[in-house]
């Protein structure tokens, strides 16, 4: 643990720059007919078109020159390759679970848990939705059923734990329904569509037991875990003394398993396992990765990115890596709250959220104002943003109805180790003048709805 980087107060970078990307600088002109081809979906603009891109922290992290020479070292053998087995030595030394299975990302293993564990009719509580984690609970034949503290659902409560469980949620469903139609409970670290908010260890200790009482598993989806350990350490009683690596690890001995998009904390461009503690259950992953992924020994990937990742997942417990990464996003979020933006609070690790909500009151949730938006601010700047609201919450499979969901959000993403502070402060500067201009903005009408997950493909006009 480097000491230092824990009591400055800089959160500069721990690395230096060795290569660039040259970015392109657009006219607004050009955005406006970039922005028309793409059907108002910042998803469908060409990478070319963009000059800020906020779209996503997942895969997009500039990979560290080790990971490179890594890269080097890809052992491309299609069965038992060295890699392989390094990657699982790093996942059993810093997550812990005893197996381990990989995949091309994180979805993947989403669909591995969810076809072996649900059985239709089941109910699969979580901590907040994520979009293709609830998508595989639901073709699983599963329903998920939201069990996050309430707090979560209002942008401006400032609750340290907006990712923690309501037990009394969990319970009143289990009593509902019965334990047995209940066949794990999904925990999100670092809850993304909550605006990438923490759940607290004692939460996570008091689901334990309950869970424990009952025998429900506990499915870790660890996306984000290590900067949820970063603000346990931060903001948690009795945690101020213990590394990013020590919290990680107690996080992970109090679950059954975990789902890992690697492409975010673990500072990669493509990858994801599933591990777990329970051999039965492994067998059976084991045995499905071959259908659907690639051989249980590279799940869909290349053995290069497998030895990519064994060192990235290195490099992100560096306690000045996570002192740099989350201070970057907080650099941006204390400028917009500074000019009065509505803006999620906390701020969170990997993102601000914008409350479109607040941002554009006069503009109807069915005119999808987070999708406007997020049009707008490409507009003013180049800069892409994606929609967390009605578009991404999709239609309730009962009503067909949107499901107009609490928050309505606009995330700016910031990729890991990409860009510098003044990028963001181009950021700010550019939503500050959409802000001046908000009144002028008007909702969309959303003219092509793909049937899963529509927020990457649907169109939209302008009203
Ligand atoms: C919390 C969370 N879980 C799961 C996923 C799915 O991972 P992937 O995009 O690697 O399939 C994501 C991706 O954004 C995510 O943010």
């Amino acid at each position: 643990m480097n000491t230092e980087a824990n009591i400055r107060h800089s959160w500069a970078e721990p690395y230096k720059i060795k290569m660039v990307e040259l970015l392109t600088m657009t006219t607004i002109e050009e955005r406006e007919r970039a922005i028309r081809e793409a059907g108002y979906n910042t998803f469908l603009i060409r990478s070319r078109d963009v000059y800020i891109d906020l779209l996503t922290d997942s895969g997009t992290g500039a990979m560290s020159d080790r990971q490179w020479a890594g890269l080097m070292m890809g052992d491309e053998a299609y069965s038992g390759s060295e890699n392989f087995y390094h990657l699982y030595d790093v996942v059993r030394e810093y997550y812990g679970y005893k197996y381990f299975v990989p995949t091309h990302q994180g979805r993947g293993a989403e669909h591995l848990v969810s076809s072996i564990m649900i059985k239709p009719g089941d109910c699969v509580p979580g901590n907040m939705y994520f979009t293709t984690t609830r998508l595989h609970q639901e073709l699983a034949g599963g329903t998920f059923v939201d069990v996050i503290i309430d707090e979560a659902h209002d942008p401006a409560s400032s609750h340290p734990f907006k990712g923690n469980v309501d037990i009394r949620k969990l319970d009143r469903l289990v009593q509902e329904i019965g334990a047995e139609r209940v066949p794990y409970i999904s925990l999100e670290g670092n809850v993304n569509m909550a605006g990438g908010q923490p759940f607290s260890m004692a939460n996570l200790r008091e689901l334990r037991s309950y869970c424990q009482e009952r025998n429900i598993p506990i499915m870790l989806d660890a996306t984000r875990t290590i900067e949820n350990a970063w603000f346990i350490r931060e903001r948690e009683e009795g945690y101020s003394g213990k590394t990013v690596r020590e919290i990680l690890r107690e996080i992970c001995d109090l679950t059954d398993g975990c789902t890992m998009s690697a492409k975010k904390d673990a500072l990669v461009n493509i990858g994801g396992f599933f591990a777990c503690n329970d051999e039965q259950l492994f067998l059976k992953a084991q045995n499905l990765v071959v259908v659907y992924e690639g051989l249980h020994t590279y799940g869909g990937m290349a053995g290069r990115d497998m030895e990519a990742m064994a060192q990235g997942i290195r490099e992100a417990v560096m306690e000045e890596h996570q002192a740099a990464r989350i201070g970057q996003v907080r650099y941006l979020g204390e400028q917009l709250q500074a000019a009065g933006i509505p803006i999620v609070r906390p701020i969170g690790s990997h993102a601000i959220f914008l409350d479109a909500r607040e941002f554009l009151p006069h503009v109807d949730q069915d005119d999808y104002p987070a999708q406007a938006l997020a049009a707008e601010l490409y507009l003013e700047a180049g800069i892409r943003t994606m929609e967390r609201g009605n578009v991404s919450a999709g239609r309730d499979p009962e009503t067909g109805e949107n499901r107009r969901p609490a928050l309505e959000l606009v995330r700016l993403t910031l990729p890991r180790r990409v860009y510098t502070q003044a990028h963001m402060d181009v950021v700010a500067e550019s939503v500050k003048a959409v802000y001046d201009r908000r009144h002028e903005i008007r909702g969309l009408k959303m003219v092509y709805e793909p049937e899963y997950l529509r927020f990457f493909q649907a169109r939209f006009e302008p009203l």
